[in-house]
């Protein structure tokens, strides 16, 4: 039997309605600045659907779409007036940087308590220690969706394919939190087919269209695709979908599979920022 699909633009979808519904009733609205530096095409993309998100949720957003060659130091003084701003209750800026840029410093300068991407190291540092606060958006979107289908974690084999900060290493860490065991593999991996083959989850997010094939893939497996590689203006993603499917139990598509999670995962993070804050005053 092939695979079952995972909707995540229909779970996205009831995600950001009952958001929306939360949201309706409030005096304050949670309020989400965007910054994007320079003119990455896939940038312009996801920064405009992140805007578009906060408008139909009823937040209060504010978009920053600044020059490829601001100085650091500008950026910084931006963030800065942006951490004291009281309609704010969430900073993203989105990713990548221009190369003369210290990514570090910028993730750095957002306040921790408006950090909703959850790259600042405090916030990676709570997550490292099971302290719950705010999580990166698109690890915790994979956790919601393998929530929704009802997979369990507990006692699962996991295996992560990639380990950046934004996905790979959080995710390996949520799953850990969940009691899953979790392997991750890199490019430096000895046996990436056999590794994969051992996993009742199979994550990948690397960005190289077709690296998983159904051979790296147990009978029954759930397939979770996070890679996104733009090739004439169409998306896909790190898995042969047409091939794995006749194997795995559960799958994403891309797209429509975990990139509308990571939209949904922000704005719940606005929402627990907001709590936080009012809270603590
Ligand atoms: N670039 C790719 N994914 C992300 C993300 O989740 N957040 C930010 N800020 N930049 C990104």
């Amino acid at each position: 039997m092939p695979a079952k699909i995972i909707d995540g633009k229909a779970i996205a979808q009831k995600i950001r309605e009952n958001i929306k519904q939360q949201v309706a009733p409030m005096k304050t609205k949670p309020g989400l600045a965007v910054v994007r530096v320079g003119n990455d095409p896939a940038s312009i993309v996801y920064v405009n659907s992140k805007e578009k998100a906060c408008q139909d949720a009823g937040f209060y957003s504010e978009k920053y779409e600044l020059k490829e060659d601001i100085q650091e130091k500008d950026l910084l003084k931006q963030i800065s007036k942006l951490n004291k701003d009281k309609k704010l209750h969430g900073i993203l800026v989105q990713l990548p940087l221009p190369a003369h840029i210290s990514q570090q410093k910028v993730l750095e300068a957002i306040s921790p308590e408006k950090d909703v991407d959850g790259f600042n190291p405090v916030n990676f540092g709570r997550l490292l220690s099971g302290n719950k606060y705010l999580y990166p958006a698109t690890p915790k979107g994979v956790v919601r969706l393998l929530d929704e289908i009802g997979c369990k974690i507990a006692g699962k084999h996991v295996v992560v394919i990639g380990r950046s900060n934004i996905v790979g290493k959080p995710v390996a860490v949520l799953l850990l939190e969940r009691d899953a065991t979790v392997t991750i593999c890199h490019s430096k991996t000895k046996d990436l087919i056999e590794e994969c083959r051992k996993a009742d989850i199979l994550i990948s997010a690397v960005g190289k269209k077709g690296l998983v094939s159904k051979e790296m893939v147990k009978q029954g497996a759930v397939v979770i695709d996070v890679g996104i590689t733009r090739e004439n203006g169409k998306l896909f993603g790190d898995v042969d979908f047409d091939d794995v499917k006749k194997v795995a139990s559960w799958i994403t598509p891309v797209p429509g599979g975990v990139g509308p999670m990571t939209i949904a995962m922000l704005l719940e993070n606005t929402l627990v920022a907001k709590r936080k804050i009012e809270e603590s005053k």
